[in-house]
C-alpha cells in the first residue's frame, strides 16, 4: 500500500514513516507542515507533502490523492491551547477524512487517545477535557463515515524501545490510578501491522503494553 502520513514529523508519524519506507510491501508520503521538514525527508528519497492542517479540504485532498491509505497521527501538542487542539486534533482529522472521502481513498488509521470513547473519564478534568472532547468527535466522524476506518487509542505513550507485547480491546478495563502506557515505538508497528490486517477494519480499540504478540493481538480484534 502507498500511505499518507499525516503527523510525519511527530514522534509516532516518524517512527511510521520509517517502518514503511524500510517495508518490502508499502511505501510512503509523508505529510509535513514546514519546508525544512519536507527538504530532510527528499534528502533521504522520501517522498514528502508540504501542508497545513489548518488548510483547506481541497488542498489536503491533493496530499491524499494517489494513496490507498492514511494514517493521521497528528495533534496540537500539550504547549498550545484548545484554540488549537480544536483545528488541529478535531477539524483537522475531520477534513482529512473528508478529503479522503472526496478522493475515494478508503482505508484510514487515526491516533486517538486512551479514554476518549468514554465522556465519565474526563468529567471534571477542566484541563485535558477539550483535548478528550476532540478526539472523541474526530473518532465518531469517521465512525460515520464509509471509511474502512481503524482507530488506536493508546495509553500514555512512552518514549522507550517497543517491546512488542501489547493489549488491545475495544474496551480495556484499566483501574482509575494506571490508565497503563505504550511504546510509541509499539503504536506505530501496531498501525503498520494494522494497514492491511482486515480484522482491524471498522474497529476502534485501546492499545497499552501487555503480553500478546502485536499479530495475534490484532487478530483477535
Ligand atoms: N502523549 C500521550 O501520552 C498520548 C496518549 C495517547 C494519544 N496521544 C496522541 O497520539 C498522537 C501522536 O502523538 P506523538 O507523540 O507522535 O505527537 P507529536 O510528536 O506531538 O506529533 C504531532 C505532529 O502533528 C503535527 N502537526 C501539528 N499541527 C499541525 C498542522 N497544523 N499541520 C500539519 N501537521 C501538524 C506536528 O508537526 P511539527 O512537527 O511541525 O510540530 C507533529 O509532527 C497525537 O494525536 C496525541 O494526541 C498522545
Amino acid at each position: 500500500m502507498k500511505v499518507l502520513v499525516v503527523g510525519a514529523n511527530g514522534k509516532i508519524g516518524h517512527q511510521v514513516v520509517t517502518m514503511l519506507e524500510e517495508s518490502n510491501t508499502h511505501s510512503v508520503r509523508a505529510f509535513v507542515r514546514k519546508e525544512e521538514q519536507a527538504e530532510e525527508l527528499k534528502q533521504k528519497g522520501i517522498e514528502a507533502h508540504l501542508g497545513n492542517l489548518e488548510g483547506s479540504v481541497s488542498d489536503l485532498g491533493e496530499a491524499v490523492k494517489g494513496v490507498d491509505a492514511v494514517v493521521f497521527s497528528a495533534g496540537s501538542g500539550g504547549s498550545t491551547g484548545a484554540d488549537k487542539t480544536l483545528l488541529i486534533d478535531l477539524d483537522g482529522a475531520v477534513k482529512v477524512i473528508e478529503a479522503a472521502q472526496n478522493v475515494g481513498v478508503d482505508r484510514f488509521i487515526l491516533v486517538s487517545a486512551f479514554g476518549a470513547n468514554n465522556r465519565e473519564s474526563w468529567i471534571g478534568n477542566e484541563d485535558m477535557a477539550p483535548y478528550y472532547v476532540a478526539k472523541h468527535y474526530a473518532d465518531k466522524a469517521l465512525e460515520q463515515s464509509n471509511l474502512d476506518y481503524t482507530i488506536v487509542r493508546p495509553g500514555g505513550l512512552l518514549d522507550e524501545p517497543a517491546k512488542d507485547k501489547i493489549k488491545v480491546a475495544e474496551n480495556l478495563e484499566v483501574s482509575e490510578s494506571d490508565e497503563g502506557t505504550v511504546p510509541r515505538e509499539d503504536v506505530a508497528k501496531v498501525i503498520v501491522a494494522s494497514l492491511d490486517n482486515e480484522k482491524t477494519y471498522r474497529k476502534a480499540f485501546d492499545l497499552v503494553s501487555g503480553e500478546q504478540a502485536i499479530e495475534e493481538a490484532l487478530n483477535q480484534l
